[in-house]
Order: structure tokens, then sequence, then C-alpha cells
């Protein structure tokens, strides 16, 4: 991995957590990035996988432009209700009125998922940017999952080596909570579908455990022989001391490798109270295969 040249790029980086996490200063999102300033922050997300740029301004076009400069961004087509209608690489992460209605994403992310895990095009990463948040709670946590397949036994790590987990957006904590009508196509639209449980990382070429709470079964074995697996791999990746919690400020924007991290965001805050978020995805590789 080429080291970081803070002195031609101003960049300065703290980490923020043991296992991963690490905020970085000296970047104003809203001003087009140059190719050595892209090449400096992703040498850092790759070593931190979660990276944080606080005290931002909103921008919808300097949002998208920044998150463009690390790659091309998913037009959430797999979640079409959620997104911005003028700009669809925006989905709402709220739970602010839509429409006169509680809105549909008020409980996203509720259980340990790696985004898009039930799509044909994982998210290769993802850019929250946090407009509002309540008092007190709606942090979100993140867990290294370079360290949790690599803390695991020799013999257990060549056996998921070998194999496809598959992933249920029905797992999706809180959709049964969502518009019938709406569940139903996003259902449709995305098929039960196996993904190698190992994901090798494209640049850094590390090796990630790809399971989550989404994940239904392993491809090829029962659920009763998959469960207490998916079970004991969840619960190993996401012990404290490989987790990153972040409490939000308005103006962070948190940036995610869904290669190497799963998140989830915790309820631990009063409803009534908003949390207005919008997420850029970065697209990832075509992959998986749908399964009966
Ligand atoms: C998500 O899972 O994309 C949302 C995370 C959050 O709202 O903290």
């Amino acid at each position: 991995m080429t080291p970081l040249d803070t002195t031609t790029t101003g960049l300065s980086v703290t980490p923020l957590g043991y296992a991963l996490g690490a905020e970085v200063n000296g970047v104003d999102i809203n001003q087009p990035p140059t190719p050595a300033l892209v090449a400096a922050i992703r040498s850092v997300w790759h070593q931190h996988h979660v990276i944080v740029f606080r005290g931002q301004r909103f921008e919808a076009g300097g949002m998208l432009r920044f998150a463009q400069a690390f790659g091309a961004l998913d037009d959430h087509a797999a979640t079409p209700f959620y997104r911005l209608d003028e700009h669809p690489e925006l989905l709402q992460v709220t739970n602010r009125q839509i429409g006169g209605k509680p809105s549909e994403t008020r409980n996203t992310g509720r259980n340990w998922h790696s985004d898009y895990s039930y799509t044909d095009h994982p998210a290769a990463a993802s850019m929250l940017f946090c407009v509002e948040r309540p008092p007190v709670g709606g942090d979100t946590m993140f867990a290294n999952m370079v360290n949790a397949y690599e803390t695991l036994s020799a013999p257990l790590r060549t056996f998921l080596d070998g194999l496809d987990v598959v992933y249920d957006v029905g797992l999706t904590a809180g959709i049964n909570e969502r518009d019938p009508a709406k569940t139903a196509e996003v259902r449709r639209l995305n098929p039960p579908i196996a993904h190698p449980a190992v994901r090798v990382h494209p640049d850094s070429g590390r090796r990630a455990l790809y399971v989550s709470e989404r994940s239904s079964h392993f491809h090829g074995m029962t659920a009763a022989e998959s469960r207490p697996l998916i079970d004991f791999l969840c619960q190993h990746a996401t012990q404290p001391e490989n987790v990153y919690r972040h409490v939000w400020q308005p103006g962070d924007l948190v940036c995610w490798d869904n290669r190497t991290s799963m998140h989830v965001a915790l309820a631990d805050f009063d409803q009534t109270q908003p949390r207005h978020m919008l997420r850029a995805t970065l697209l990832g590789a075509q992959s998986g295969f749908v399964v009966g």
C-alpha cells in the first residue's frame, strides 16, 4: 500500500478506533478533489476501512462530485422508492415525514449488514452525510471484516473460502413494517442471491468475511446447518474490540468500505426527534447467482 504523503495533500489523519475508523482533516468535500487528493484519501480509507470528514456543508452537487471521484455511483434502482427524485444517486435515510407520512427509511440498517449485499452488485462503498441528528443516540457501529476473517482458525478460513452465502432482502430488519406493496416490489427486484462468503478487495487484495445478519444460509447447506455458523461469525465479527461506534454530528460525512466492513444503525434514540441522512453508494462489481 502506498504510504500517505501528507506534505503534498495537507491531510491529517487521526485514528478513531482500535479496529477501524479514522478522522480525516484538511478536506472540503465541496471542492473538486485533485487526483493526488483522491489517491491519498483512498490510501487512508484502505488502511482504516471507515473514514470521517467533519464540519462539512451539505450540497448535493458537491457530495455527488466528491463521491464520483472514487467510482461510479449506484442509482439505487434496487430500492427505488427511497432515493431523491432529483438525484437518484442520493438515498434518503431519514425519519422525516415524506408526503405527510413517516419515511419508509426511518428504520434503515437496523441489523448488521454490508450495503446492497442482497443485489447482484453489492456496494463497493457508501458515503453517508448527516444533515440532522437527534440530541442523543442514532449512532452507527462498524465492524472490521478483514480482522474478523484473519482471526478465525485456518481450517475455518479454508472452509469459508470455498462457500457461497445466500443473502435475502427479507432479512433486512424492519422491512415488514414498510408499505407492503413497496416491500413486495423490493423483494421482486432482489431475489435471494448467493455471493462468496469471503470477499477479496480488488485494490488491496485483502480477504474479508462476507457474512452478516442478512445471510439466510450457505449455498448447498441446510438452514439448520448454516444458522449456528452464521450466528457464530456475526458474533465473532462484532466483538466490541472489533467495532468502531460513530456518534454523529451534523456536517459529518462518514465513508465506509462495504467490502471490508459491515455496519448497523442503532435505534437508540427518541424517534420523535429528527435524524436525516443522505447516502451515496459506490457501485460494486457484478457478483453472485440467484438461487431458487
Ligand atoms: C445504512 O445502513 O446505510 C444507514 C446507516 C445509518 O443510518 O446509520
